[in-house]
């Protein structure tokens, strides 16, 4: 076959396998398969340049150019949706649009509301050459490079009914199984946690890296066609047309015919919705008939052919009993609600983070105040406002402190952030215990046998105050310690001794420098592959990293320009840490199982079980500890727990026996 056909047909069988996968979720070849395509075409396109095509499936996984976005007007003004909370005034909206339609008979079509961010993309010959985001309805950010990266939407369509130039307008969503982990991940680093997947999304959009934008899993339902020459003159139709192109259109989307209809799609949807893998936030009903929607028309805001009925969402009310301040191991001083515990969808609420001075003065709390808790996003309870009329007529503000409640040390702002932060990195007993607790962490240094009660043990008997001081602990000034006996302390010199094996990028990360997550240690540490380096590198190399921008390079400096960091790296190297990657490392490293979370079990034959550990690490994965939906697959040795085995089959997630997993990595 020749090149230029061969390229071409990967290319279309990409695209199906695609689809298959992320639309239809029926992949029909193995994820091994399809690697195997993949590489190929792009072994094809590198040797033959003269074949490349921005839009090839090789490209979606994002490149690191990009500055700020260009901004694009929309074609037709990007509208939003008259809105209702109640059955009774969507039921009025289908009388008013009868009699605006002179008793013509007319069908309507049932959606979900996605709740996420509006995108329109437009294509041209069946290909894509734009996304842009709503903006102000009238103009909005073009986010093309970024748009490519998600998987779910057709770069190059399917079939050859679709008009030559249409738009087509959707919902970008973070599905909430990628929301917690990114959610996750930013609590482990003390970064703000996005309030919901709807700012997730949004947020994601805009960043400037699309290999980030890659990562956090972004998905998008469509839901809207626009153009000159569309197939059909109803919209159900046309959404049809446009699954069978590739886009991703929900299986809620159904014709209606009458108030019976609607009311039942309503009951059914309004707890139905509970299990949808998006977040939505109510639903949506179109008159179907294009031209009904022509003579209905519009106001200046909305359609009146369409109507959005919006859940409510679950909300209690309960008093406040006081709000405390907890201070992170980098200092970041978070205001926490404590409340009298309440039942909400189904878990009881004790406690609000309130994430900021700004969020806290603006839900404007006074003490004994009954707040209403909802759950934001479903998870993570949110308190979204105060019952006034249950206030004391003399109950004073609550204020956030302005010294560290744990030390005393005035707070400081940090420019261009609503965070307070202590400023006592060395002196303050939360800050320091909070290091080394992230420092022995099962994902930095490993070191089993220290919790957060013995670091605080640790810390108060003077035995620890710096994370270096870990690798001067000695099994006799242990067992010194009330909660040690001879076992437990030997277990603790044991794991101090194996994190002298824990590779540097884990390294880097436990060290605690500001802003510097999981990810972005692997990565600075796959690129300068020792500390040294790290140390010496000024802000522009810095930023040349993969995911390292300003900040981050900022705050790389600032650390080691403390001349108490520089000492603590100096006793680390000391005591045998790695503090630099070491040659097998450099080497087996993949994205093989990007974004993987795998479960051990069982007992192994080629290798323990921490070398499976660090093995899944080192091509992208994480190895969690229990099995839940979440849980992409098992690894399984002989002799995997009963329990583990019925979870696993109870919930459909595959074992991968030893010879397999290692077959996947090769
Ligand atoms: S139709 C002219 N359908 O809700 C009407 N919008 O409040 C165009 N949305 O900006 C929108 N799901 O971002 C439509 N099934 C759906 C939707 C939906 C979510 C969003 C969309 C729109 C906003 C309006």
């Amino acid at each position: 076959m020749d090149i230029k056909e061969e390229i071409a047909r990967l290319r279309s069988e990409l695209n199906a396998h695609n689809i298959r996968y992320y639309i239809e979720n029926s992949p029909s070849i193995s994820d091994r398969e399809f690697d195997e395509m993949m590489h190929r075409l792009e072994k094809l396109e590198q040797e033959y340049p003269q074949y490349d095509d921005p839009l090839s499936p090789t490209h979606r996984v994002g490149s690191d150019l990009g500055g700020g976005f260009a901004q694009a007007a929309h074609i037709y003004p990007m509208l939003s949706l008259a809105n209702t909370y109640s059955i009774e005034d969507v039921d009025k909206w289908v009388d008013r649009v009868e009699s605006a339609l002179a008793g013509q008979e007319s069908v309507m079509v049932g959606e979900m509301k996605f709740d996420g961010s509006g995108i329109s993309l437009i294509y041209e010959h069946g290909r894509l050459v734009r996304a842009v985001t709503r903006g102000d309805g009238e103009k909005g950010d073009v986010v093309t490079d970024n748009i490519k990266t998600i998987r779910s939407i057709p770069l190059v369509l399917s079939g050859d009914d679709y008009p030559d130039f249409f738009e087509i307008r959707g919902e970008i969503v973070l599905p909430w199984k990628s929301f917690e982990r990114l959610n996750a991940e930013r609590a482990f680093n003390e970064e703000p946690l996005f309030a919901n997947p709807r700012n997730a999304a949004a947020g994601t959009l805009k960043l400037l890296n699309p290999a980030e934008v890659s990562r956090r899993g972004l998905d998008a339902y469509f839901y809207y066609l626009l153009g000159e020459n569309l197939p059909y003159d109803n919209h159900y139709d046309n959404m049809m047309a446009a699954r069978r192109w590739g886009f991703k259109v929900s299986d809620a989307m159904t014709l209606l015919h009458n108030l019976k209809e609607v009311d039942a799609y309503i009951n059914h949807w309004d707890s139905a919705r509970r299990e949808l893998p998006v977040a939505t936030d109510g639903l949506v009903f179109k008159i179907n008939s294009l031209r009904q929607q022509l003579n209905l028309g519009h106001t200046a805001k909305s359609p009146r052919w369409a109507i959005a009925y919006k859940f409510k969402a679950e909300r209690a009310a309960t008093p406040l009993r006081y709000v405390s301040f907890d201070v992170g191991r980098m200092g970041i001083i978070t205001p926490v609600a404590n409340l009298e515990p309440v039942l909400l969808s189904g878990t009881i609420v004790k406690r609000a983070s309130l994430h900021n001075e700004d969020i806290m003065r603006s839900l404007d709390i006074h003490e004994g105040d009954t707040l209403y808790v909802e759950k934001g996003g479903e998870i993570i309870p949110k308190i979204t406002g105060v019952d006034i009329e249950k206030r004391r007529a003399d109950a004073p503000a609550v204020r956030f402190v302005t010294t560290c409640p744990a030390c005393g040390t005035p707070l400081v702002r940090v420019e261009g952030e609503a965070a307070w932060v202590c400023p006592n990195r060395w002196g303050c007993p939360p800050q320091i215990t909070g290091r080394v607790e992230h420092f022995v962490g099962r994902r930095m240094m490993n070191i089993d046998g220290i919790g957060e009660e013995t670091s605080d043990v640790l810390f108060s008997t003077g035995l620890v105050k710096d994370i270096a001081d870990i690798y001067d602990l000695t099994e006799q000034a242990l067992m010194k310690l009330e909660r040690f006996g001879p076992r437990s302390a030997e277990r603790v010199m044991e794991g101090i001794e194996s994190s002298k094996s824990v590779p540097f990028e884990r390294v880097l990360y436990a060290l605690s420098i500001p802003y510097v997550g999981e990810t972005t240690a692997r990565k600075i540490a796959r690129t300068v592959k020792d500390i040294d380096t790290l140390m010496a590198m000024p802000a522009e190399e810095l930023e040349a990293i993969e995911d390292v921008g300003p900040r981050i390079a900022e705050s790389i400096i600032d650390y080691f320009a403390s001349a108490e960091n520089r000492e603590i790296v100096e006793r680390l190297r000391a005591a045998g840490v790695q503090l630099a990657l070491s040659e097998e490392n450099a080497r087996a490293t993949s994205d093989k199982l990007k974004d993987k979370a795998i479960v051990i079990s069982g007992v192994f034959t080629h290798h323990s079980r921490d070398e499976y550990k660090s093995l899944i690490e080192a091509n992208g994965g994480r190895n969690v500890s229990g099995i839940s939906k979440k849980t992409d697959f098992v690894l399984a040795g002989e002799n995997m727990g009963p329990s583990k085995l019925e979870k696993a089959q109870k919930l459909g997630i595959p074992i991968i026996d030893e010879d397999t997993f290692l077959g996947m990595l090769e």
